[in-house]
């Protein structure tokens, strides 16, 4: 093998890598014309080589002739290739509509729960109901005992909940509020109290140890048990419908007196019988009840001269039932797939 030989070698060599290295910097068009020119023109690196075979030995020439002419076609095709690579980024370019609208941010929007309580507050807003509030943390004082539940009462065991330090538990539901507010004013009342309430419930498709409650309150000189009824009866139709109907079931709470549960006929199937209301036709919606004297008492109402009604309503329920929605841990996971639907 002669010097000329292992030198012609080392040159491929060479000339191979700086190609493939200033390929990779190529910008444009114009530099891979360039780099073209520089290699494979008719006074380019290639060609150059293909010249100096005339100084090897003759038994030489064909080995070296052949390498050639792989570097010659690799070069061509590595720019072939870059050139469509650079003709489709171009293409892309010039495809893209610089008159699409961009992407807007996304954007909050109220909880169904709040969406819910907000149509229940302007529901009863309008007939004259004032809104009222209370403390999620609650003395035992008007959680039970001004309710007329005192401690050893079985009552208590239905409504099980967080017992803070013995004078306080997360309040178990919003009838506390009536008291507060009595304290605080003289009859006529008439108010609602919307707001998070909590039990020792195990969560299920039905329970989740928080949920929120509605109550109301009317308090004035000759209000019956048909005020109440006609109450709840606009307040079932504005928020279900025209053809919704109620009916009153005798129960029994310590601070009613006589006590109810209430329904709504099942506005899925009209009263039917279907799946939502288990084929009974009604929907159980929460109780209610004239208030019971023995309150009054807590809160200095003389019971000779006013008369009221209270009742409960489970703002979960009327969400799950105007959203057809079967499972009440939704409205807690925080999940936007769900929460992005309303
Ligand atoms: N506070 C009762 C409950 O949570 C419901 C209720 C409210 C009953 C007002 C009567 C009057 O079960």
């Amino acid at each position: 093998m002669t010097d000329a030989f292992a030198k012609i070698q080392a040159l491929i060599h060479n000339t191979e890598q700086e190609f493939v290295a200033q390929l990779l910097t190529v910008q444009d068009r114009q530099q891979l014309e360039q780099l073209r020119i520089l290699y494979l023109g008719r006074k380019g690196r290639v060609q150059a080589l293909f010249s100096s075979l005339a100084q090897l030995d003759p038994a030489e020439r064909p080995m070296i002739g052949q390498e050639l002419n792989r570097l010659k076609k690799e070069f061509e095709e590595k720019l072939t290739a870059k050139l469509s690579k650079a003709a489709q980024s171009a293409k892309t370019i010039e495809q893209f509509d610089y008159s699409l609208p961009g992407r807007s941010p996304a954007s909050g929007g109220l909880h169904p729960l709040m969406q819910v309580l907000d149509e229940i507050k302007s529901i009863f807003t309008s007939m004259g109901f004032r809104i009222e509030e209370g403390p999620e943390i609650e003395l035992d004082y008007y959680n039970f005992e001004a309710l007329n539940i005192p401690p050893y009462h079985p009552s208590r065991d239905m409504q099980d909940t967080f017992y803070l330090d013995g004078k306080y538990v997360l309040r178990t539901h919003t009838s506390p509020v009536q008291i507060r507010t009595m304290e605080r004013q003289k009859p006529p009342v008439r108010m609602i109290a919307p707001g998070r309430c909590f039990r020792k419930d195990t969560p299920d498709a039905t329970h989740s140890p928080t949920f929120h409650q509605v109550e109301g309150l009317c308090v004035d000189r000759d209000i019956s048990f048909a005020d109440l009824k006609g109450v709840v009866q606009v307040f079932a139709q504005k928020m279900f419908g025209q053809d919704v109907r109620v009916r009153f079931r005798p129960s029994f709470f310590p601070f009613t007196e006589p006590s109810a549960e209430y329904d709504f006929s099942c506005f899925v199937c009209q009263g039917k019988g279907c799946r939502v209301c288990k084929g009974t036709g009604w929907i159980e919606i929460s109780g209610a009840g004239m208030v019971d004297p023995a309150v009054f008492g807590f809160v200095d109402y003389d019971p000779n001269v006013y008369s009221g009604y209270a009742f409960g309503m489970g703002v979960e329920r009327i969400a799950m039932l105007k959203y057809q929605i079967n499972d009440i841990r939704y409205f807690f996971d925080n999940d936007l797939r769900f929460l992005e639907q309303f």
